[in-house]
């Protein structure tokens, strides 16, 4: 009960310090306190926002990047416009949305991806983590090739099952992978960001995030193939019923 006080007055302190600093969402302390503390964004960079809605992230990308930069967010949800930004609506998963943000960069790469982006919850969470999971696992396969050498890449994970392979799918990708839980998250337990830093366009032997990380989770999952080599053994045990009364 005391946690879950604390839990409420964080978030609660986070959201007044929001509103009044003019964010619209307390997760914009989220992207400044990974800005402070790795610097990925310069003036004149070009970000890709992934799930932007309702444009915390957004406002903040937009001052680090000055009238120089292009800031480009997607959500499925519309925002409110935010000055310097160009937010569009969109499943980034669609090829349709996809190809418009490609034409939207106008052949410019980009210099770092800060995707916040979380599906929507069952409440059942182990189905929730596994769609959050390759969601994220398809947003690295869509953005990977517009990233500029040396650029970045900040993703929410939930942890749970298959962090780690999500990980060890993304790290050939990059010279440093790691987790990093921002001070305005720290009352969300579940909630990580994977912050990926120099980019090396560098082919795995799939060429797919999504790939390498269902390959991996299946093996600890046991996946749904059966092996060629499973040898019978005899065993001892048998089920003995017990009798009932009718049976008597
Ligand atoms: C936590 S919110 C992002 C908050 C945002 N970073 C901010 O500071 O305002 C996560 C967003 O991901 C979006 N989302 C979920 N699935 C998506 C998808 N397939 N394509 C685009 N956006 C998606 C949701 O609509 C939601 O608005």
């Amino acid at each position: 009960m005391a946690d879950h006080w604390i839990e409420n007055h964080k978030r609660d302190s986070w959201r007044k310090q929001a509103k009044a600093s003019g964010y619209r969402a307390r997760s914009a302390f989220k992207l400044k306190q990974i800005q402070s503390r790795f610097e990925l964004m310069r003036q004149g960079d070009v970000i890709l926002d992934v799930g932007c809605h309702p444009g915390g992230w957004a406002q903040v990308a937009v001052e680090e990047v000055g009238s120089s930069g292009l800031v480009i967010g997607i959500d499925l949800e519309p925002c409110q416009p935010v000055d310097g930004a160009l937010l569009m609506v969109g499943d980034i998963t669609d090829p349709m949305t996809q190809e418009r943000i490609v034409t939207e960069l106008k052949r410019r790469k980009v210099n770092s991806v800060v995707s916040d982006i979380s599906p929507d919850i069952t409440g059942k969470w182990n189905i929730d983590q596994a769609v959050a999971m390759t969601l994220v696992a398809k947003v690295f396969d869509f953005a990977l090739p517009l990233l500029c050498n040396g650029g970045s890449f900040v993703t929410k994970l939930f942890q749970g099952v298959g962090v780690e392979e999500l990980i060890n799918a993304v790290k050939p990708h990059f010279s440093t992978v790691r987790r990093y839980s921002p001070e305005a998250s720290r009352n969300s337990s579940s909630e990580v960001y994977l912050i990926c830093r120099n980019y090396i366009p560098w082919k795995t032997e799939t060429g797919s995030v999504l790939v390498d990380y269902e390959t991996e989770v299946n093996k600890i999952l046991g996946g749904d193939e059966i092996d060629d080599d499973v040898v019978a053994t005899k065993t001892k045990f048998t089920v003995r019923r017990k009798k009932n009364s009718s049976e008597e």
